[in-house]
């Protein structure tokens, strides 16, 4: 027998407010012609005054729980993926945990930026793995747009707000039906790329919070390189060839990235799937925000094969390969 962690329900939340490019022309010297072409962005939901990261992550997190049929009492280990937390401490994950009644287990952050859900996805998949837990909820949960710099036209015009979970539970399978559930799961980083994509405040480094600054045309080039590298080493690891996967559920950067990494990997357009037009970039829920919605319209369908990428500040990066 092994074990394997299933993906057993899907959850997504949006904030009401949309901002549209027209109203950022408002705020800013760009233009929607100019954001559509270079992203393919047309417009991102942006959280209330009143709403915070953990505000968005319990929306999401409740959504996957009832989709999965499972209590929050059931759950073993809550982890949220997130850069911007709440507070510095303690971590957003609590928060959520007491608001969803979560009584018993672990709840913990995870800070990997964009590839923060994969990364949190990971972590769970060991702990399942491992046998310590059986039941874990896995949210990315943001709120880039407290964090932005709404004077900076090459930054501020990409993000959005968001949460996005999924629940996972172990499963016993003998060794000839272990091909469902998380199949594996790649994650890489590497610091020396810091000062490309950072904020520039935090607890220890001065008294604000700061704010996102990126080297744009720098941080795409990694990104498209990195991602085909990492699906490549997914696709490896398994023996599968990209006729294989069903669905590339990429983080949601820009439509340009999304579209040089399908075709360094020779991966049909029509089998990504692609929100970043109505999300924007939602760093670490932009994957579960993907997949919520390419599971609950359909697309995506039980048995298929599934793989998630994502690259993100750091530098870090991985894949999550998924029969669903
Ligand atoms: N509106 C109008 N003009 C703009 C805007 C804007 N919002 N932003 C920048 N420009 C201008 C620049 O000032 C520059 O003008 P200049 O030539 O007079 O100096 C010009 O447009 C071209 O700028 P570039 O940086 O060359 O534009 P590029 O084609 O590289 O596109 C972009 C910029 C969209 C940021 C692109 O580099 C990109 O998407 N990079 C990836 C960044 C990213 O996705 N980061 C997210 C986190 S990491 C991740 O998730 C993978």
């Amino acid at each position: 027998m092994i074990r394997r962690s299933l993906i057993v329900g899907c959850g997504a939340y949006l904030p009401e407010r949309i901002v549209t490019n027209e109203e950022l022309v408002t705020r800013v010297d760009t233009s929607d012609e100019w954001i559509r072409e270079r992203t393919g962005i047309t417009q991102r939901h942006i959280a209330a005054d009143d709403q915070k990261t953990s505000d968005l992550a319990v929306m999401a997190g409740r959504d996957a729980l009832s989709r999965a049929g499972i209590s929050a009492e059931q759950l073993d280990l809550l982890i949220v993926a997130t850069a911007t937390p709440d507070n510095t401490f303690p971590s957003t994950a609590t928060k959520v945990q007491a608001q969803l009644g979560m009584t018993g287990g672990a709840a913990f952050d995870i800070q990997a930026v964009c590839s923060g859900f994969i990364f949190a996805l990971a972590t769970a998949d060991n702990f399942i793995r491992s046998g310590t837990v059986k039941t874990a909820l896995v949210i990315g949960a943001e709120t880039f747009s407290r964090i932005l710099d709404w004077n900076d036209r090459n930054t501020c015009v990409l993000f959005g707000d968001g949460a996005g979970a999924v629940v996972l539970k172990a499963a016993d399978m003998p060794n000839s039906t272990a091909e469902l559930g998380v199949l594996s799961t790649h994650l890489h980083s590497d610091g020396r790329y810091h000062d490309l994509l950072y904020v520039d405040g935090g607890p220890s480094s001065g008294q604000t919070v700061g704010h996102l600054r990126m080297e744009g045309k720098e941080v795409f080039r990694h990104a498209v390189v990195n991602l085909a590298k990492v699906v490549d080493e997914a696709l490896t690891a398994n023996n599968l060839t990209p006729k294989d996967i069903q669905w590339l559920v990429p983080h949601q950067a820009n439509r340009r990235i999304l579209e040089g990494t399908a075709r360094k990997l020779n991966f049909p357009l029509d089998q990504v799937v692609v929100t970043v037009d109505r999300h924007a970039n939602t760093s670490a829920a932009s994957v579960p925000l993907a997949l919520a919605e390419a599971v609950h319209d359909g697309r995506i369908k039980q048995g298929d094969l599934v793989l998630l990428e994502a690259m993100g500040g750091g530098f870090t990066w991985g894949s999550a390969l998924v029969r669903m």
